[in-house]
């Protein structure tokens, strides 16, 4: 059966965009597991547009599945990752203007910087994921550098439009998690992953949990407006 870990972020991100302290992610996360999720993911960011500090160390003492964070290999996260101790953490390329990870971490570019910090979080028994596009010499890389589990980038695959292309982009999914379980790595999958484009990838026998965020935090805006509309009149109006 195919997991799902629930990405809690855009929570966050409507949190923030008032700057006080709610929506909670940290109920969120309570809600999503009562929903059946099977880990939480979250990305403090480098420069903490959603996620703050103060909610993996909460989550970290809150959530009873397990805890992801998504996080750029840099010392400052790795330092914070240590404090929090999540299940795992995974490693993805960050870059200051994007609206949301653009790609895989180029694991053959920055072998020299990923080496030792897989070695340094082992060490202290946290697990190291790594989001990867599905190519095959990546793959190998990673798999060379000691990673325990991979999350391949379905982001090409949910952009794209032609549907000819989309299953070409399938394919390349398929044939990266069936090498990847090959060599022993857990394999993951997620970004853009939604309730049209989901099945195929979850079809796949090598994948065992998919990250899904944005398509599930919009589905619930509209599944609960209805609810939240109604409690609000209810209160108000016999006033
Ligand atoms: N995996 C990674 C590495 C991500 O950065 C994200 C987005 O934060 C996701 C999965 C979830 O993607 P989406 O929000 O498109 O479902």
């Amino acid at each position: 059966m195919t997991k799902l870990g629930v990405n809690i972020d855009h929570i966050a991100t409507l949190r923030e965009a008032r700057k006080i302290n709610e929506p909670d992610p940290i109920y969120g996360a309570v809600l999503a597991e009562l929903g059946g999720a099977d880990g939480i993911t979250v990305h403090l960011r480098s420069d903490r547009r959603h996620i703050q500090d103060r909610d993996i160390r909460l989550l970290s003492q809150t959530v009873k599945t397990k805890l992801n964070i998504e996080m750029a290999a840099t010392k400052e996260m790795f330092k914070i990752a240590c404090e929090v101790k999540p299940y795992s953490v995974t490693l993805v390329p960050e870059r200051k203007d994007e609206v949301t990870t653009e790609g895989g971490l180029d694991v053959i570019l920055h072998s020299s910087t990923i080496k030792p910090l897989i070695q340094d979080y082992h060490s202290h028994d946290i697990l190291v994921s790594i989001f990867v596009d599905p190519d095959n010499d990546q793959i190998k890389a990673c798999s060379k550098l000691g990673v325990d589990i991979i999350e391949i980038n379905t982001g090409k695959y949910a952009d794209e439009e032609n549907e000819q292309r989309q299953m070409v982009e399938l394919e390349k999914i398929k044939n990266a998690s069936r090498i990847a379980s090959k060599t022993g790595l857990r394999v993951a999958a997620g970004h853009g992953l939604n309730y049209r484009n989901v099945i195929p990838v979850a079809e796949i026998p090598a994948i065992e949990e998919l990250n899904i965020g944005h398509s599930i935090i919009g589905m619930a805006v509209f599944s609960g407006l209805e609810n939240a509309v109604r409690e609000m009149k209810t209160l108000i109006k016999n006033l």
